[in-house]
């Protein structure tokens, strides 16, 4: 009787993420300043003890689901496919990947604005990296996640996502330079008076419907006329000069978003640093209003949120993430997140809307600062 083989089983954790400003400027080589969320995906990795070859089994605890992947291959856009084309990513670059068990066990809302599928994939990579030994850097952890998103799911994102998910650190904002990728911890603890309030306005938002990638579309068709690399080259005291040039009425409104919301980010930073509360809400409403009327990626959902938030005490009030539906957070004083809750309810009843959800946030700790 032979014995059986050790099961060794490695598990990964890997947060959701708020981005607190900075919309649909990571892919335009600017800045963006997300935070880590308490709300976490854990993925186990085993040996894989059934099929042959080179398969993985992926297990999803929410969806009480079992999938055998014998050729992970990309294209497939399915639940597996974060946990799958991590696999896949890691094998394109040349590492041994065993037939592995993955279980997937994820407390992000799916559909939320919150990169629910970044926190899977970095939980994979994490989870990987230390069942085969393979000691990536966080650059390269951080690669490999959205790879899996970008080449093998095939959704054009940016590079925030799987970043803001491993490299986020508690008590702290990700100040992230999306050209040289460069990182800059900033301190973001609210005081007792104030509370970062996020509303699931339980609109799904979706990134593979085509208007995402529209976006990016006419952002490069933009740079290109405008000649630049990136709309990131394009300063706030170039931009009535950069509008002149275009003809596109799309682009001169797409482009006019990116080049204030990156002028944004960098007021919110200084903001934080100075713990000026009220100016980080101003930018945080001139943002939604951007995405409204520029970038036009809200939805009336999301619009009613920030209204009832802003009427409702917020300092200020936005989307997160890639918009059509998600999330809305508001910073609110501590005391009216009840009234605001109420409000909502009201709110969404009279225009016919699904009651949405209220929770509240802090800036957790990433995947790479909870595996340590
Ligand atoms: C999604 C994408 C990110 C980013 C945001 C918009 O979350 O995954 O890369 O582009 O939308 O800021």
């Amino acid at each position: 009787m032979t014995e059986a083989a050790p099961r060794t089983e490695t598990v990964g954790v890997s947060p959701g993420r708020v981005n607190l400003i900075g919309e649909h400027t990571d892919y335009n080589e600017g800045y963006v300043l997300p935070i880590a969320l308490g709300e976490r995906a854990r993925v186990t990795i085993s040996p894989r003890t059934t099929g042959g070859g080179d398969g993985i089994t992926v297990s999803s605890v929410q969806l009480d689901e079992t999938v055998e992947v014998e050729d992970p291959t990309p294209g497939e856009h399915a639940w597996w496919g974060y946990v799958a084309g991590v696999v896949w990513a890691l094998r394109e670059r040349g590492h041994q990947i065993g037939p592995v068990t993955a279980v997937l066990d994820s407390e992000v809302p799916v559909g939320g604005g919150l990169s629910s599928s970044a926190a899977i994939e970095s939980a994979t990579v994490l989870a990987l990296d230390a069942h085969e030994g393979l000691g990536l850097s966080p650059e390269e952890m951080a690669e490999v996640a959205q790879a899996a998103e970008n080449d093998f799911l095939g959704v054009p994102t940016g590079p925030m996502d799987q970043r803001a998910s491993l490299w986020c650190r508690t008590d702290h904002a990700l100040l992230l330079d999306c050209r040289d990728l460069s990182t800059t911890h900033i301190p973001f603890a609210l005081p007792e008076s104030l509370t970062l309030a996020l509303v699931n306005t339980r609109s799904p938002h979706v990134l593979a419907d085509g208007h995402y990638a529209q976006r990016r579309d006419a952002c490069a068709a933009a740079a290109r006329t405008l000649g630049v690399r990136a709309l990131r080259d394009i300063g706030p005291d170039d931009l009535p000069d950069a509008l002149a040039r275009l003809d596109d009425d799309e682009q001169v409104r797409r482009v006019r978003h990116v080049v204030t919301e990156n002028a944004r980010v960098l007021e919110a930073v200084e903001a934080l640093r100075a713990e000026d509360w009220p100016t980080l809400g101003r930018v945080l409403t001139a943002s939604h209003a951007s995405m409204r009327d520029d970038y036009e990626i809200t939805v009336p959902t999301v619009d009613l949120a920030v209204e009832t938030a802003l009427a409702h005490g917020a300092l200020g009030s936005r989307m997160t993430g890639g918009g059509f539906g998600g999330t809305v957070i508001a910073l609110m004083p501590t005391d009216r997140v009840d009234e605001l809750t109420t409000a909502l309810e009201a709110a969404y009843v009279e225009r016919g809307f699904t009651t949405p959800g209220v929770s509240t946030s802090r800036a957790s700790a990433g995947g790479i600062e909870l595996s340590r």
